[in-house]
């Protein structure tokens, strides 16, 4: 099977990114990162992708007028790179309906809860202020409504009492960081595929979110 293609957009300190740079090195995920596009000068996964050599590009979202703008901006660097996936790795800017049309079945995201509960902010401190027992992470492709576009596979975190924002986001983060280069190993195998419009995983369809549980992948 050739080599797919990634594009990685980041915001911040880019610690999935490092874990699917780590996938990439250790062989687990048969890929190139064509590119990590970030929005803010001095987020610290900049330095992470240009440690490994991989071509960084900065596109600040205030040089531009209008969302669109920038969304085409995007655009215009990620194309020619082919990308079998473009990957959202902590990128905090809000995609408008034409870029995620573009890149459609081909636009992935994580999300640190257990979704369809705690769509957009502040994910661990609702799950504490509520008392959830569990929390965690999810992986999904990415429609035009903000974190709901199908889920492929989340990892549960339990919620203990002395919990604070950081402990739990520390343990939710570790968790993510085996999860998402296993979906995105996933779809660069093909083993997650879109027909019609219609998620399958292994030529079954995915109907409910696998779940990332003692080490390996099982269904629900
Ligand atoms: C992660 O919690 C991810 O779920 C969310 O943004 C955070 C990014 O962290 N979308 P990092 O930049 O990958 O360290």
């Amino acid at each position: 099977m050739s080599k797919a293609s990634l594009v990685v957009l980041i915001s911040g300190s880019g610690s999935n990114l490092q874990a699917i740079i780590d996938a990439v090195k250790n062989k687990q995920l048969n890929a190139d990162i064509k590119a990590v596009i970030c929005n803010i000068a001095d987020a610290k996964g900049l330095q992470r992708a240009a440690d490994e050599n991989i071509d960084t590009h900065i596109i600040d979202h205030r040089q531009f007028d209008s969302r669109e703008l920038f969304d085409q901006q995007l655009m215009k660097l990620i194309d020619p790179l082919k990308p079998d996936l473009v990957i959202l790795a902590g990128f905090m800017r809000i995609l408008g309906k034409p870029f995620i049309a573009h890149y459609h079945n081909r636009l992935i995201n994580i999300h640190p809860s257990l979704l369809p509960k705690y769509k957009g902010l502040n994910t661990h401190q609702q799950a504490i202020d509520n008392n959830d027992t569990k929390h965690g992470a999810s992986v999904h492709y990415v429609n035009d409504e903000l974190d709901s576009g199908q889920v492929v596979i989340q990892t549960e975190v339990q919620v203990i009492e002395s919990d604070t924002v950081d402990t739990l986001a520390r343990r939710v983060l570790n968790e993510e960081h085996i999860i998402y280069p296993l979906a995105i190993k996933l779809h660069c195998e093909n083993r997650l595929s879109f027909k019609e419009d219609c998620l399958h995983m292994d030529n079954k369809v995915l109907t409910r979110p696998m779940l990332w549980k003692d080490n390996k992948l099982v269904s629900r």
